[in-house]
């Protein structure tokens, strides 16, 4: 049997390729990088530059930013993130952490987060949530507080508070110091620039009135 060395050498590089794709954040190079987010740079880096170690500080490890409800939103829910602007230490960890506030009935509706899984655990109230794996198979469950969902990077979830007399309030961990967050109807309708309408009409089989109200009801 002949071995094609050249052959497999190619499909190690293809496969340590792919991997690297799939990866989180980078591992940290140092203890910490305290995001310096206070000076304007006018570089793009993978994260913020790092503030000297001398010059490091306990406060930059520590953030208040999750203490209050922020304002809701047009679908009754305010999300708080504690980034590296209000926590600089968390800079190149590799994760970030959110407050989660759903009025009565709200919802957060179906979205993604391209480059974090998410863990919630639920404080206060009751949630439907959910999500759906690339085979369009839907997860979901009813979470009591104290109890802790999973939900797997990338892919589209909800949450979804079904009470009608109680808020709820959920904290959660994400997996990327910037996961980004794609909330699907706003992606397909609101876009900027819009995507055609042709385009609308025929992904989601509905008229030309369909696609302008959908805009108008989502605010565009
Ligand atoms: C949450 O509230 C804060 C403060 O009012 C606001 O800046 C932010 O845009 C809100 N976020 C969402 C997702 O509604």
């Amino acid at each position: 049997m002949v071995i094609d060395f050249v052959l497999l050498f190619k499909l190690i590089l293809g496969l340590i390729f792919i991997l690297t794709l799939v990866e989180s954040d980078p591992d940290p190079l140092h203890d910490y990088c305290v995001g310096d987010v206070k000076s304007p740079h006018s570089f793009y880096s993978n994260g913020a530059p790092c503030i000297s170690p001398e010059r490091t500080l306990a406060s930059h490890f520590a953030t208040s930013s999750l203490s209050e409800v922020g304002n809701m939103n047009q679908f009754n829910f305010n999300v708080t993130l504690t980034n590296t602007n209000y926590l600089p230490g968390l800079n190149t960890l590799g994760l970030v952490m959110a407050r989660i506030d759903i009025a009565v009935n709200g919802l957060v509706p179906p979205h993604s987060h391209p480059r974090a899984s998410e863990v919630t655990i639920l404080l206060e109230g009751s949630l439907l949530v959910g999500f759906v794996d690339t085979s369009n198979h839907l997860y979901t469950q009813q979470l009591r507080p104290g109890d802790c969902f999973v939900f797997p990077k990338g892919l589209i979830h909800f949450l979804y508070n079904t009470d009608l007399v109680n808020p709820a309030m959920a904290v959660s961990g994400l997996s990327s110091q910037n996961p980004g967050a794609q909330i699907s109807s706003l992606a397909a309708f609101r876009s900027n620039p819009q995507i055609p309408d042709e385009v609308l009409k025929k992904g989601f089989k509905i008229n030309g009135q369909d696609v302008v109200k959908i805009r108008r009801n989502l605010g565009g």
